[in-house]
């Protein structure tokens, strides 16, 4: 079951730059913000907690990985929408029965989380992403 958004998540150039951003943004506190490497994304990511979902900024690590591109291609700004499902498996073969794609197979995210990608051409070229919230979180 989908239940809310996860995260939304915006590519940046500089990371620490944009948590000073939306720190700012959101009048938080910069303790509250929690910062994963994840070289198999090839990402930088920090969570900003609002609420009952957080922003997520998404900086590249290298110029080769997926966020690097995007930004070569679109310049800063939104990159996906996370749905939070009690089970990414089920949720992807729910949705692929309805003839959408997913960019492949469940994978391990940031923190530890499963997530998989849909494909944005048949959702109306807005990247989706289901993420599994752990138990305990
Ligand atoms: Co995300």
């Amino acid at each position: 079951m989908i239940d809310r958004i996860d995260h939304i998540a915006i590519a940046v150039q500089n990371l620490d730059n944009a948590i000073d951003t939306f720190v700012n943004l959101l009048g938080c506190d910069r303790s509250s913000v929690v910062i994963h490497e994840v070289p198999a994304e090839k990402v930088r990511a920090a969570f900003i907690p609002v609420g009952q979902t957080k922003i997520e900024l998404l900086e590249p690590l290298g110029d080769d990985g997926p966020v690097a591109k995007f930004l070569s291609k679109n310049g800063e700004g939104m990159h996906h929408i996370a749905l939070a499902t009690d089970g990414v498996v089920e949720e992807s073969k729910r949705v692929m029965e309805l003839g959408l794609t997913l960019l492949g197979e469940p994978s391990t995210g940031a923190g530890g989380k499963k997530i998989v990608f849909l494909h944005p051409r048949q959702t109306n070229r807005v990247l989706v992403e289901f993420v599994e919230p752990k138990p305990d979180h």
